[in-house]
């Protein structure tokens, strides 16, 4: 079974560049983060405390998520909007940190890469737990600065003119506040942090254009 693992913090082009391999090497492509999110959405529609474990892990233990071809489908609702939004942006890292979340996730996603013979997986802890054995691992990092203009430059982030009256430069600062506090809860958990994987590759994109960022994992294949 092939198995490409990408993992990186928030921003540093993981879900591009695992789209763009898995595409070449004619593979689906399995977005993990998509999958906590979920968690997290779930969580929060019914009304639950994202910080409350035991709750939590009872949502992801019981519901109903289908992560394919870039749609979430949360018990039957399609979230693949909401999943985005800032509310599950501040709760994801508490369900993240959940080690029952995690057993319970990381089992599924063996389960759909299993199921579809073999995959590009990206995530936090794709080569340190979830495929150890992968065929090639990579592990992306980029400058902060970087990474939270491109998160604005992706669209998700409101900017001035659509009605939210941040500039360019406000909200990339905002982004990149965000996203240093989820580096900060995503590498310092107990629970499967992030870390370079034993094998991994470090690929740093900051200064790469994407198609020389694909290249670059090409090559290692
Ligand atoms: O990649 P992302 O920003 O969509 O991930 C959302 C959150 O889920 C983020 O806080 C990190 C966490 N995550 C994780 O802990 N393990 C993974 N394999 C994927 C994501």
């Amino acid at each position: 079974m092939r198995v490409i693992a990408i993992d990186g913090p928030a921003g540093s082009g993981k879900s591009t560049l695992a789209q763009a391999v898995a595409d070449r090497l004619g593979l689906e492509c399995l977005d993990t983060g998509a999958m906590y999110r979920a968690v997290a959405f779930a969580v929060l529609r019914a009304g639950g405390d994202p910080s409350d474990d035991d709750f939590a892990a009872a949502v992801a233990r019981t519901i109903d998520v289908t992560v394919d071809a870039g749609q979430v489908v949360v018990d039957g609702v399609d979230a693949t909007v909401e999943i985005r939004g800032s509310s599950v942006d501040r709760a994801v890292s508490l369900v993240a940190a959940n080690p029952e979340v995690r057993a319970e996730l990381v089992v599924r996603q063996r389960e759909w890469v299993r199921r579809r013979g073999g995959g590009v997986v990206e995530g936090r802890d794709i080569g340190t737990v979830v495929f150890p054995d992968a065929e090639v691992k990579v592990h992306l990092v980029a400058d902060p600065a970087v990474r939270a203009q491109r998160r604005v430059d992706q669209g998700g982030t409101p900017v001035t003119g659509d009605g939210a009256g941040r500039t360019y430069d406000e909200a990339v600062e905002s982004v990149a506040t965000d996203i240093a506090r989820r580096d900060r809860i995503d590498s310092t958990r107990q629970a499967s942090p992030l870390l370079k994987a034993p094998g991994a590759v470090v690929i740093d994109t900051t200064g790469l254009t994407f198609d020389e960022t694909v290249e670059q994992v090409m090559r290692l294949l």
